[in-house]
C-alpha cells in the first residue's frame, strides 16, 4: 500500500483506536480490570498512522510504549474512554480494541475499606457505557468505517457475528481468547475478520502482523470508496 514516492493511502484520514484495559475503582487503592496488555490496540494504531491516518490512540493503562506518529490519551475507566473517544470525533475510522470492563463499581469507596469489623464487602456493581455500540450508533458524524473486537472462548465465529448485529459497527475482527489459545499477553493471535460479506478467517499470525493486515484493509475499504 506505501506506494514508492506516492501518497499515503489513508493520508487525511482520522483514526481514533482504542486499547488496553479499563481500571474501574473499588476504592482508592483497588480496582476491577480485564485481562489486557494493549498490544493488539496499539498496534493498530501505528499501523494505521504508517499509512497516513491521524491517530488518536485511547488507552487505558497499559505498558505498551507509545508507538510513533501517534497522538496518546491515556483513560482509566470506561467512562473516561467514551469521553476521550468524543472528544476525538470527527474521525472517518474508530477501532474499538479495548478491553472494557462492562461493569464498575456502583458506589465507589471514598476512603479504602477496611478489613477489620469483619464483614465481608459486596461490591453492587452497575453497567458501563459501550463505547463501540455508541460510535456506531452515533446519529450525527458517525465515522464511516468502525471497527470492534470480540474476545471469545467459545463458539468463535458464531457469537462474532452475533456481536456484529448487536453493536451496529460494520467489522468485527473476532479472535479465540481461550487460555489455551495464548492470545492474552502473548505475541501471537488467531483472528477471523467478520463483516456483512461473511467470515474470513485469517492464519495464526503476529499481533503486528493482524494490525498491518486490517490497516491496510481499512485502506482498501477507502480507496473501493473513492
Ligand atoms: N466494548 C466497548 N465498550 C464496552 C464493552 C465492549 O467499546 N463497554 C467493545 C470492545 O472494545 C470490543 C467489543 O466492544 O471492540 C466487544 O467487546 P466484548 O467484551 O467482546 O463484547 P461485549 O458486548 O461486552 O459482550 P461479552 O463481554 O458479554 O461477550
Ligand atoms: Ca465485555
Amino acid at each position: 500500500f506505501l506506494q514508492s514516492g506516492g501518497r499515503k493511502p489513508l493520508a487525511g484520514r482520522r483514526a481514533i483506536v482504542t486499547s488496553g484495559p479499563t481500571h474501574e475503582p473499588i476504592d482508592p487503592v483497588r480496582y476491577i480490570a480485564n485481562r489486557s496488555s494493549g498490544k493488539q490496540g496499539h498496534a493498530i494504531a501505528a499501523a494505521l498512522a504508517r499509512l497516513g491516518a491521524e491517530t488518536i490512540l485511547v488507552s487505558g493503562p497499559s505498558g505498551e510504549p507509545v508507538p510513533s506518529g501517534v497522538s496518546m490519551v491515556r483513560v482509566e475507566t470506561a467512562r473516561e474512554m467514551l469521553a476521550a473517544c468524543e472528544a476525538a470525533l470527527p474521525a472517518d475510522i474508530a477501532v474499538c480494541a479495548a478491553a472494557v470492563a462492562d461493569w464498575r463499581i456502583d458506589c465507589e469507596a471514598v476512603q479504602k475499606i477496611k478489613k477489620e469489623g469483619g464483614a465481608l464487602p459486596s461490591l453492587a456493581l452497575t453497567e458501563n457505557p459501550d463505547i463501540l455500540a455508541t460510535l456506531s450508533r452515533l446519529a450525527s458524524g458517525r465515522p464511516s468505517l468502525v471497527v470492534g473486537f470480540a474476545a471469545e472462548t467459545e463458539k468463535v465465529v458464531e457469537h462474532a457475528v452475533a456481536k456484529l448485529g448487536r453493536k451496529g459497527c460494520d467489522w468485527i475482527v473476532a479472535n479465540d481468547v481461550a487460555p489455551a489459545s495464548g492470545t492474552f499477553g502473548g505475541h501471537d493471535n488467531r483472528v477471523h475478520l467478520i463483516s456483512a460479506d461473511g467470515a474470513e478467517d485469517w492464519p495464526k499470525m503476529s499481533k503486528q502482523e493482524v494490525a498491518g493486515r486490517l490497516a491496510g484493509r481499512i485502506a482498501r475499504y477507502f480507496e473501493d470508496r473513492t
